[in-house]
């Protein structure tokens, strides 16, 4: 522990000394002395990213025991760290490490060779056709909610962050591994909250205790990856016995050869790949879905325009996949709920080499950040940013727009891979969702911004679903 701190502390001195003499470095905002920017970066990084970005400059350099820091807000730096030159970064970070302990080694958290193979196998899963294919799934799971929803008291609220959670996690099942794992949805649900909200805090906090060290925390952790292991292994293991003529990507993934050795993949990398599309697959949609109809419950002239879209658009039916180019009004709003919400709201790399980023030099090594939630305000892009305006997202409205100004998804090689199946899914229950009802925020309730490794509005979404008088 002692020597862990000397280290931290010289690596401070050093970041500080080497802004004093390297005119070439991005500027450092003001900090703490001793942590830096770690308080900030802890308690409340997102505005700071905004302040600092439209205050300091386009990109700064952060002080934080233990890392050299660099913090990207304008979009052309963004595009240059995420597309233009990804090469140079790495997913070698402190942020990525703390993912792999429950991830391992899957598409997320993966890089370089491995990466690259895992990715071309896994592509053909998420090509447009084949995702939309999976339309029907994702709109009968919502017809079981929905008939739930029926024998709701009046009155009665529900938490629909967690109803949305139960549902995403049961398409995600069913469409990319082939099996509704929702009986166990409440047990695996619960572990893998668990897990993203801890991992967050292990990433933000200055020194974590490794897992084999006993305390009460790392004992509930292992418990939880050992409750999500228990249902994917035995899924995985169930499907090299009965193999079947399953069309899903677990059957690409069991399916692909190694060109050169014709090895198949390992249980552990089958476990890992299907750990991390189970849980990149569904908290994401999820969460966006929920800032979804949390931001029309505050806004029902938007709501009302949502409304009268899906009505025009279905005439009472449910919605399919051919449907969703007439419904553009929903789609605009889902984005601008990702604008203002980004699921996945920061991601960072590490430099590998030297590189310069807006005409900042970034030294090898360097872990750079950057945040969709912070760019997504960026007021040189965004009149007044912090506004609900579905409308900026017309095609009229985006046109000269720089295309890294928005990147829910991320961008470049490592962008998601399953946005076609996110953005589809969304959409599809947005409108059968709201076809049927308006969800209304109960009285009283407090819903704040719980950001984790993703970003949900928390601790609970209490609703309650309103039958629409179009819809009886
Ligand atoms: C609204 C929903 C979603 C959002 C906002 C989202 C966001 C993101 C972002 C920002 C990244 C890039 C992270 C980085 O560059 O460090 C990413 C990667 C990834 N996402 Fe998503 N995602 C969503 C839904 C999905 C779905 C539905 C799936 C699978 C079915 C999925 C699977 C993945 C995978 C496997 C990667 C890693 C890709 C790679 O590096 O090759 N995501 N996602």
């Amino acid at each position: 522990m002692i020597g862990e701190a000397l280290t931290y502390t010289r690596r401070i001195a050093r970041t500080l000394r080497r802004g004093a003499d390297d005119p070439r470095l991005p500027p450092m905002p003001p900090g703490q002395p001793l942590i830096g920017h770690a308080r900030a970066l802890r308690e409340d990084p997102v505005h700071h990213f905004v302040r600092w970005g439209t205050t300091v400059a386009d990109v700064v350099r952060l002080s934080v025991p233990g890392a050299d820091l660099a913090y990207v807000f304008h979009p052309d730096g963004v595009r240059h760290v995420l597309q233009s030159n990804a090469k140079n970064y790495s997913k070698q970070t402190r942020a990525f490490a703390k993912m792999r302990m429950f991830l391992g080694n899957g598409l997320v958290t993966s890089d370089g060779d491995f990466w690259k193979r895992q990715r071309r196998i896994a592509a053909p899963a998420f090509h447009r056709q084949r995702v939309e294919a999976f339309g029907d799934t994702m709109t009968r799971a919502t017809a079981d909610v929905l008939a739930r929803w029926e024998k709701v008291p009046a009155g009665v609220s529900v938490d629909v962050g967690r109803e949305l959670m139960t549902l995403t996690m049961r398409i995600a099942s069913e469409t990319l591994l082939g099996k509704d794992l929702s009986d166990t949805a409440d047990a695996v649900g619960d572990a893998i909250t668990f897990l993203v909200k801890n991992t967050n805090d292990r990433i933000t906090r200055l020194v974590d205790l490794p897992l084999s060290v006993p305390t009460a925390e790392n004992r509930r952790y292992v418990a939880a990856v050992r409750t999500v292991d228990a249902v994917l292994t035995a899924l995985v293991a169930e499907r090299r016995r009965n193999p079947g003529g399953h069309q899903d990507l677990l059957a690409m993934l069991l399916e692909a050869r190694d060109e050169e050795t014709g090895e198949g993949m390992t249980d552990v990398q089958l476990r890992d790949e299907a750990v991390t599309i189970f849980s990149a697959g569904h908290e994401t949609t999820s969460n966006a879905l929920a800032w979804t109809f949390l931001l029309l419950a505050r806004h029902p002239g938007e709501a009302a325009r949502v409304y009268a879209e899906v009505d025009a658009a279905l005439q009472g039916r449910t919605p399919t996949v051919a449907d969703l180019p007439a419904m553009p009004f929903a789609r605009n709003v889902i984005q601008e709920a990702m604008r203002l919400h980004p699921p996945a709201w920061i991601t960072d790399r590490c430099a590998i080499a030297d590189d310069e980023v807006c005409g900042y030099h970034i030294p090898a090594g360097t872990q750079v950040l950057v945040s969709p939630w912070a760019t997504h305000r960026d007021p040189r892009f965004w009149d007044d940013p912090e506004a609900f305006d579905p409308d900026r997202f017309t095609p009229e409205r985006s046109a000269g727009r720089p295309q890294f100004a928005y990147f829910p998804f991320g961008g470049g090689p490592r962008i998601c891979i399953g946005n076609a199946f996110a953005m589809m899914e969304a959409q599809l229950l947005l409108a059968q969702i709201s076809q049927r009802y308006r969800l209304e925020l109960a009285p009283g309730a407090h819903v704040v911004e719980e950001r984790g490794v993703t970003l949900r509005p928390g601790p609970t979404l209490p609703m309650r679903p309103r039958l629409r008088l179009a819809a009886r």
